[in-house]
């Protein structure tokens, strides 16, 4: 059961949320239903990484007594996304029976060496090219059968990004809401606020022909955000900007996913990985070799206290001998 609306951060809940209707109303009247409890005081909760079935049993043991916390960022039991036996071959197979599942509201590294199939993987999530097997499935959504409405739901930013260049970023932000319907004045207010966040308020008004490459990334990134995706795709969002457009970046995602969007990214910066992410994956010659949390990943090569880089390098080797 998905629920219809998510706030930005914390409300606070009032009797008429209870029994009014709207998007409020939707929400808590969801929490309500789902946790089967009736409580005089509603209260969200901003601790991204309770669930509902968490939650469920943190009130049972009494905690949170005479309130109930509204937890609106997760979707209980949903995954952001299914891929299952996914194939695409040119030449050869540049991806060979991925199976991989992303949560709900985490952040997803997926790692691999170069030619892995990361770059393919992601074009045929956000529906640029068709896979020759498999299923995907985005937060339930059959994104074969019903592209348009997966699409919906996702924002792709591609490792090359294509920006029109006789725009100005405030021009393509208006441009990527009207392309999503959305109104004029919501769009004028979240293209500056996207433009400030990520620094480009002194280039909002420039044409974007004379952009450097990360000044274009942003650009990219504030039009994935304009629709207010629930599933971000980052194809190497961090190659070549440099530190204070990294950290902007960076900050951004992060707050994305406290937001409660599910990120995925790829990349070679293994520290981001390290330091970011909640899983990661490690891809190689299409297939899944390895995923987990950095424990996870160390247990699995067979290590302790090493860098994701030396885990990351070792599954892979470890692959390459087998193969
Ligand atoms: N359009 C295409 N035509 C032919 N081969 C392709 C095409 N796109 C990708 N490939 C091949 O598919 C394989 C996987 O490429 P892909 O770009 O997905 O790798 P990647 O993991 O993103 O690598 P990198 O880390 O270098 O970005 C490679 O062997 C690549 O040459
Ligand atoms: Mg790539």
């Amino acid at each position: 059961m998905a629920i219809p609306w998510r706030p930005k951060g914390n409300f606070s809940v009032k009797p008429s949320h209870l029994f009014g209707a709207g998007p409020k109303h939707a929400v808590v009247n969801h929490a309500y239903r789902y946790l089967g409890v009736v409580s005089e005081e509603f209260r969200a909760c901003p601790d991204r990484r309770l669930d509902f079935g968490n939650l469920r049993r943190r009130i049972e043991k009494g905690a949170g007594k005479g309130r109930v916390c509204v937890v609106s960022y997760n979707y209980p039991d949903t995954s952001a996304l299914v891929l299952k036996g996914l194939e695409k071959h040119f030449d050869k197979p540049a991806v060979d029976g991925l199976d991989l599942t992303i949560r709900g509201g985490e952040f997803y590294a997926l790692l691999g060496p170069n030619g892995a199939g990361k770059t393919t993987t992601l074009r045929i999530v956000a529906g640029l090219l068709r896979p020759d097997a498999g299923s995907v499935s985005v937060f339930g959504v059959d994104a074969l059968a019903d592209p348009i409405a997966a699409k919906r739901l996702i924002a792709w930013v591609p490792d090359e990004p294509l920006i029109y260049e006789k725009l100005t970023p405030f021009e393509y932000l208006e441009f990527v809401a009207g392309l999503w319907d959305i109104e004029a004045a919501t769009a004028q207010t979240q293209a500056t606020e996207i433009i400030d966040i990520l620094g480009l308020g002194p280039h909002a008004h420039e044409r974007c022909n004379g952009f450097s490459k990360g000044m274009r990334q942003k650009v990219a990134l504030a039009g994935a955000l304009v629709h207010s995706p629930r599933l971000l795709i980052l194809d190497e969002p961090l190659t070549g900007l440099d530190a204070g457009s990294s950290r902007q970046v960076k900050t951004v995602l992060a707050e994305r996913v406290r937001d409660g969007v599910t990120v995925i990214m790829t990349t070679h910066i293994l520290e981001v990985a390290e330091r970011m992410a909640e899983r990661i994956g490690v891809i190689d010659a299409g297939r899944l070799i390895a995923e987990g949390t950095l424990d996870e990943l160390r247990r699995q090569a067979g290590q302790t206290d090493t860098s994701l880089e030396d885990v990351f390098l070792d599954l892979v080797a470890e692959q390459s001998a087998a193969a």
